[in-house]
């Protein structure tokens, strides 16, 4: 049975470390910095039975109303089970309940199972930052709650 449940940033990070897509690993310490400046944030763990499989941390990033799902990913065994689509609606529950009135995200070119979700998901894409790679262009993607 897959359950979610809110979890400190040091449980939370121990999953980001079996995201094999994430190579270039963000420190711990980052993570720590950017909640402490950004009190108001959600960070929750999906579990299968026991077994937790995936993570998503979100702040209010922009100030403007809006609540940024900063990172998220599920190990790759547990994919396609509706981790993260559980994940995204205690999201917006929790979000809406803080009045916020939209759910923005960062993703890439190269990450294909998200951008699906996301347009599945009636998100709207809204800005474009260019890399040197295109697969490393970041899309912003923003969906009314
Ligand atoms: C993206 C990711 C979090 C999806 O997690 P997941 O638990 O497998 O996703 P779900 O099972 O909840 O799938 C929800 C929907 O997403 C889409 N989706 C998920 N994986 C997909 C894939 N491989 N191909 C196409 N669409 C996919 C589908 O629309 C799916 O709905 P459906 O099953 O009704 O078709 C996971 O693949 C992952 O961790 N990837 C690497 C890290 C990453 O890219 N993180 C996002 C950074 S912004």
């Amino acid at each position: 049975m897959l359950t979610i449940k809110t979890s400190s940033i040091e449980d939370a990070y121990q999953i980001h470390l079996q995201i094999p897509e994430f190579e270039n690993r963000v420190p711990l310490e980052e993570f720590r910095k950017k909640l402490a400046s950004n009190p108001d944030q959600r960070i929750i763990i999906a579990y299968h039975d026991q077994k937790p499989i995936g993570y998503m941390v979100s702040y209010d990033r922009f100030k403007d109303g809006s609540i940024y799902c900063w990172m998220t990913g599920v190990i790759p065994e547990a994919r396609g089970q509706g981790a993260l689509k559980a994940m995204m609606l205690d999201l917006i529950d929790w979000a809406k309940n803080k009045n916020y009135q939209e759910l923005k995200i960062k993703t890439r070119n190269v990450r294909r199972a998200m951008l699906n979700f996301l347009v599945k998901n009636n998100f709207n894409f809204l800005e474009v930052e260019q890399r040197k790679l295109l697969k490393n262009h970041r899309i912003l993607l923003i969906k009314k709650l």
